[in-house]
C-alpha cells in the first residue's frame, strides 16, 4: 500500500462559543472554514484546482451547520466549482476522522490529494430535531439508555474512583501547559486569523483558556451535571442518574465531579488540513511533514459512551505493527477529564507525554475540528522537539473512539 503524507495544516483560532461573548459567534460557520481553506491554500501553495475531495467533519448536522457545510464552504471560499466536499458525523471525532478517510483514500490509490479537517460552531446550536443521542428510537433507548456526554463522563469517574480532586489537578496542569505553549507562541504557525465580513480581524488568538487557574479558583465552581442528572428531564420518566444506575449496579450513587473548569470548552472553530500521496507531492514539489502510518476506530458501553480511546489506541497500535514504547507523544482529547484519567490508566502513559501543551479542558472543543486540530498541535510539537512519532485519539458520542498515528518524514 502506498503512503498518505501530510503536507500542511491549518487552524482558526477557538473562539468562545456562547451567543455574543465570542469574538466570532457572529460570522457564519462557512465563512470560517472557507477562510481556514484559503488559509492552508496560502500557506502550503496548493492549487485549490488539484483538490479531488473537501472531506469535513461536524457534530451538529443542521441549523447554520446543515446540509454539505464541506461543499458550501469551498464554494464560498472562492475555490473552484470543481472541487467537491462531503461533509461525515462521528460526533466529537468527526475531524479525524476526515483526516484518516483521506488516508484511507489515498493509501488505497482512489485519490491523490485532499483536504480534511472539520467545522463546529457550537455558539450556533441546531434547533433540536431528536431527544437524545437514540434519536427519539425508543427501542434503541429501553436497550441503551444514553445519557448527557457529561452526566457519561461523572460516571466514569464513579466507576473508575477519579475523585473531583484528581480531575481539577488534570484541568489546572491543562491550563498550565496551554498558557506556556501560547505564551512561547507555539500555536502561531497552526493559526488563521479570521476575519470579519468587512475585512477587518475578528480574532487572532485563542480565546477560552484561563491562564492563572489554581485548584482553589477551581474547587469553587459547582458541578455541572449534578441537577441534570438528579431531575427527571422533560420528555423522560426517570433521571439520568437512575440510569447509570440501571446499567451499573454497583454504584450507589453518580459522583458528579465535573464543571465548567474540568469539562471541554464550548467554543468555535474550523481545521484543515492537506493530504497527498507521495506521487502527487512530488510532482508539485511539496515538502512532506508527516505520514498517517495507521488509523482505528473502537466501540464500547455505549451508556458510559467516553471510554473508548484507549481501546482505539491499542487497534491503531496493532495495525502500524507498533508498540507504546514508539509513541514520542500522545495527544487524548480532554472531553472530560475523567476521559483523560482512564486512558492515563489503562495504558499507562506518561503524563509528561501527553497533551504536552494543554488540551480542550484550556483551549477547548469545537466537536467536530477538534480532530484535525489535535493531529495539528501534536506534528508541531514533534517538530519542535524533533521527534518522530504521536499518536492521537478521542471519545466520541455513542461510544466510540477514534485514533491516528502520525510520523514525520
Ligand atoms: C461544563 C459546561 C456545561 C459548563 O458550561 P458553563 O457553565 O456555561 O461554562 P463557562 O465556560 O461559561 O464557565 C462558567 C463560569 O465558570 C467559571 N470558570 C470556568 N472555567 C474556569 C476556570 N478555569 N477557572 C475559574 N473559573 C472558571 C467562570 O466563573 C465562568 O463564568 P465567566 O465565563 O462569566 O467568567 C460546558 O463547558 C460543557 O458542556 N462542556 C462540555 C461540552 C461537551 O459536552 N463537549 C463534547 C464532549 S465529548
Amino acid at each position: 500500500m502506498r503512503e498518505a503524507w501530510i503536507i500542511d495544516a491549518a487552524r482558526s483560532p477557538r473562539g468562545r462559543g456562547k451567543p455574543g461573548k465570542g469574538a466570532m459567534t457572529h460570522l457564519h460557520p462557512q465563512r470560517c472554514l472557507a477562510q481556514v481553506l484559503n488559509g492552508l491554500k496560502d500557506k502550503s501553495g496548493l492549487d485549490p484546482a488539484d483538490v479531488e475531495d473537501v472531506v469535513m467533519g461536524c457534530g451538529s448536522g443542521n441549523g447554520d451547520h446543515a446540509h454539505d457545510i464541506a461543499r458550501m464552504s469551498v464554494l464560498d471560499a472562492g475555490w473552484p466549482m470543481s472541487v467537491s466536499g462531503v461533509t461525515l458525523h462521528r460526533f466529537c471525532g468527526s475531524g479525524q476522522q476526515s483526516v484518516n478517510f483521506a488516508a484511507m483514500g489515498v493509501m488505497s490509490g482512489q485519490q491523490e490529494c485532499v483536504v480534511a479537517g472539520g467545522v463546529e460552531f457550537m455558539s450556533r446550536p441546531a434547533p433540536l430535531h431528536a431527544k437524545g443521542f437514540t434519536a427519539n428510537n425508543e427501542h434503541l433507548f429501553a436497550r441503551y439508555p444514553m445519557v448527557p456526554q457529561g452526566i457519561s463522563a461523572d460516571l466514569i469517574a464513579t466507576v473508575e474512583g477519579f475523585s473531583r480532586e484528581d480531575c481539577d489537578r488534570l484541568a489546572v496542569s491543562s491550563q498550565q501547559r496551554a498558557a506556556e505553549a501560547i505564551a512561547e507562541g507555539r500555536f502561531k504557525d497552526a493559526l488563521v486569523p479570521i476575519h470579519n465580513d468587512d475585512g477587518t480581524l475578528a480574532l487572532d488568538r485563542d480565546e477560552h483558556p484561563r491562564p492563572g487557574t489554581t485548584i482553589e479558583d477551581l474547587s469553587g465552581l459547582q458541578p455541572s451535571f449534578e441537577q441534570m442528572g438528579q431531575t427527571i428531564q422533560e420528555g423522560y420518566d426517570e433521571t439520568f442518574d437512575d440510569m447509570c444506575k440501571r446499567v451499573y449496579p454497583d454504584i450507589d450513587k453518580v459522583n458528579h465531579v465535573h464543571h465548567a473548569g474540568n469539562s471541554s470548552g464550548v467554543v468555535d472553530g474550523a481545521s484543515a488540513m492537506l493530504v497527498t500521496s507521495p506521487e502527487f507531492a512530488q510532482s508539485r514539489g511539496f515538502k512532506p511533514r508527516a505520514r498517517i502510518v495507521a488509523a482505528a476506530t473502537a466501540g464500547t458501553e455505549p451508556v458510559i459512551m467516553l471510554t473508548a480511546p484507549a481501546p482505539a489506541a491499542k487497534n491503531v497500535l496493532k495495525k502500524a505493527g507498533m508498540s507504546k514504547s514508539d509513541i514520542d507523544l500522545w495527544e487524548v482529547n480532554e472531553a472530560f477529564a475523567s476521559v483523560v484519567l482512564k486512558f492515563v490508566r489503562e495504558l499507562d502513559v506518561d503524563h509528561d507525554v501527553l497533551n504536552v501543551n494543554g488540551g480542550a479542558m484550556a483551549l477547548g472543543h469545537p466537536i467536530g475540528a477538534t480532530g484535525a486540530m489535535l493531529i495539528q498541535t501534536a506534528l508541531d510539537e514533534l517538530e519542535r522537539r524533533d521527534q518522530s512519532t504521536a499518536l492521537i485519539a478521542m471519545c466520541t458520542g455513542g461510544g466510540m473512539g477514534t485514533a491516528s498515528i502520525i510520523e514525520r518524514i
